[in-house]
């Protein structure tokens, strides 16, 4: 089975055998077939966060469980589930033209909702752990179904159980065990606009809308996804590439030492993250194409697939372009890049 159109990269990597899975029930039946076997099986969602540097010999679940519902709504809030392979994006839209409002942070973000918790996908201020109520998800080795809340998931930046081994060091890992098939969100009442994020201070700036409503953020999202950031029906990529680092203090002193032009935001925990697409920014990567592979003319963070469907770049050209980079961003600013997408 070929997976270029199934991994938003465009890599035109293959799988042996490749399962839609539409319903629990199909999983199941699966998994009690005498042959399964669940460290054969490879779960797939939307496939915008995965680099493929090669075929795929073990079973690709394609995770296609539909369905969206309300299951509550209450004057604190709306619980709403939606099943894994439902569009991310789809499915915000929907929650606002309901009038369930607290997703719009989130628009556009490329991928499934089941993939959504895997990394806990963030942007503009939101990410998914604050408007997360639970999930359901298959265990592959024995069939049974189980449900998670936010603690259980062990969400961190763009971090959960679902990205962790089992004998990882967060103890519970659960990455190639569990296949997730429903997520549900919790948006309070009353909903609360968040704005903190500079890109949407200037678009307020710019408009001079002090108090935007849900669908105005959802707009302005949108805008500001679609000026910086490739749309992966165009041009392949996987979003971010690298994650942004986070250093102490002193660290960060030393690097604005180097450059005193470094991007970088004090956290709560007395922490400093820097804004890596700055770091990639500043060694000069900006627009810079190896092979087939390619960083991002108005995003230093996204690298991207410069071949055409028929000659794409592979997943070694762009494991080649990422380490140049992270030696670059080394050299210069002591710093180690760590790649955000899953490398297959
Ligand atoms: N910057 C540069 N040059 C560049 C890129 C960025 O100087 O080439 C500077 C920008 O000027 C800005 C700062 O770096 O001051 C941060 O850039 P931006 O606001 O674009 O956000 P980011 O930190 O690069 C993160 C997430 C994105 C998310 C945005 C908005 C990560 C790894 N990435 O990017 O998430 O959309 O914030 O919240 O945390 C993703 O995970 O795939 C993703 C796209």
């Amino acid at each position: 089975v070929a997976l270029q159109r199934y991994n938003t990269f465009g890599i035109a990597a293959r799988a042996q055998r490749l399962a839609r899975v539409r319903s629990v029930d199909d999983l199941q039946a699966l998994i009690r077939h005498p042959d399964w076997a669940a460290e054969e099986a490879f779960v797939l969602g939307g496939g915008s966060n995965i680099v493929l540097t090669g075929d795929v010999r073990k079973l690709v679940l394609k995770v296609e469980i539909p369905g969206r519902r309300l299951l509550e709504a209450t004057d604190r809030g709306w619980l709403v589930e939606a099943g894994a392979g439902e569009n991310w994006h789809d499915f915000v839209t929907w929650t606002l033209d309901q009038g369930w409002p607290g997703l719009e942070n989130l628009a556009l973000i490329p991928g499934t909702v089941g993939a959504a918790p895997v990394q806990n996908i963030g942007a503009y201020g939101v990410e998914l752990q604050d408007r997360f109520d639970s999930l359901d998800a298959v265990d592959l080795e024995t069939g049974r179904l189980f449900s998670l809340n936010a603690a259980q998931c062990g969400f961190g930046y763009r971090d959960s159980v679902f990205k962790h081994a089992r004998a990882g060091d967060r103890g519970l890992g659960l990455a190639g065990r569990a296949l997730i098939v429903r997520v549900r969100f919790w948006l309070p009442r009353p909903w609360r606009p968040v704005l903190g994020y500079l890109d949407l201070e200037r678009k307020m700036a710019e408009t001079g809308i002090t108090q935007p409503d849900a669908r105005q953020i959802y707009d302005w999202v949108c805008d500001i996804r679609r000026a910086k950031l490739p749309d992966p029906a165009v041009i392949g990529n996987a979003g971010s590439f690298f994650k942004n680092p986070t250093v102490t203090p002193e660290q960060c002193a030393d690097i604005i030492g180097r450059d005193p032009r470094v991007v970088h935001y004090p956290m709560p925990d007395g922490s400093v993250k820097l804004a890596a697409g700055w770091l990639i920014d500043a060694c000069g990567w900006k627009g810079k194409t190896v092979g087939h592979a390619g960083v991002y003319e108005k995003q230093a963070l996204v690298l991207v697939n410069r071949g055409d469907a028929e000659h794409p770049c592979t997943g070694g050209e762009v494991m080649t372009l990422a380490r140049a980079i992270q030696t670059s961003v080394y050299e210069r600013f002591g710093i180690r890049l760590e790649p955000e997408p899953v490398v297959v």
